[in-house]
């Protein structure tokens, strides 16, 4: 997968793009991340990005100008057009639903946005999927890029050490992930759960899967009622 991003801030993604999962994705060759930065794109001599808004109010509105330059740079001589996908908290919202379809994609184009928001003309001439992580207003859209990232790059193939792993986890079958418990057996008095010492495989498969539902139940029922009504539905 390529992933394109477009900031203001490239040097946020350095660290990131070189750690952990995403790292060992990006060395192996998994995914690659470019930045690219609308400044370069800047049509004046102090390589402005932003200006006022038309109307009067707070704080500064991004250009068309560098904005559509830099997406069409990084649409340029590619012979998949990336998925171009705006962060915003106008957006649809980002779920493990949604990381697992643009998992699929080949090329993903991610647009950042910086100060009070984006000049309409840019939704309404580049068109792209727009995004949210959730109902909070962020400084950027570099952090919303990181979730998007990191939760796309762990589901490509051969990403995570062990295929089951992306499997097993939160929200892949709908429920909250059951209790994991390493060694040791016991820790300041609290103890593993007998049935995980038990050796026996269907019965620990069985408890899990109990787990799951129960914390499921008691902490996001919504998931379990979006489960059902999916299940009503034939899905
Ligand atoms: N940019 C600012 N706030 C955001 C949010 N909640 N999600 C995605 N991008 C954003």
């Amino acid at each position: 997968m390529r992933i394109d991003v477009l900031t203001l801030f490239p040097e946020l993604f350095d660290t990131f793009a070189g750690t952990s999962i995403v790292g060992r994705a990006v060395s192996a060759g998994s995914v690659e991340i470019t930045c690219t930065n609308p400044r370069d794109f800047a049509q004046d001599n102090h390589r402005s990005v932003d200006d006022r808004p038309f109307g009067g109010g707070p704080g500064m509105v991004l250009s068309c100008g560098p904005i559509f330059e830099a997406v069409e740079h990084v649409r340029s001589g590619r012979e998949v057009a990336p998925t171009l996908i705006m962060l915003t908290p106008q957006g649809e919202r980002f779920d493990q639903q949604l990381a697992r379809e643009l998992s699929g994609e080949s090329d993903l184009a991610l647009l950042c946005g910086h100060y009070e928001g984006f000049d309409e003309r840019i939704r309404l001439g580049l068109n792209p999927r727009e995004v949210s992580i959730g109902d909070y207003v962020l400084s950027g859209g570099e952090t919303a890029a990181f979730v998007l990232i990191d939760a796309i790059v762990r589901l490509l193939p051969g990403v995570l050490g062990d295929p089951e792993s992306a499997l097993d986890e939160s929200f892949s079958h709908g429920l909250l992930e059951y209790p994991q418990y390493t060694r040791p057996r016991d820790f300041r008095g609290m103890a593993v759960p007998d049935i995980l010492l038990s050796g026996d495989h269907a019965k620990m498969e069985a408890w899990r899967r109990e787990q799951a539902r129960e914390r499921t139940q008691l902490r996001r029922p919504d998931l379990l009622k979006e489960d059902d009504e999916a299940g009503a539905s034939g899905e």
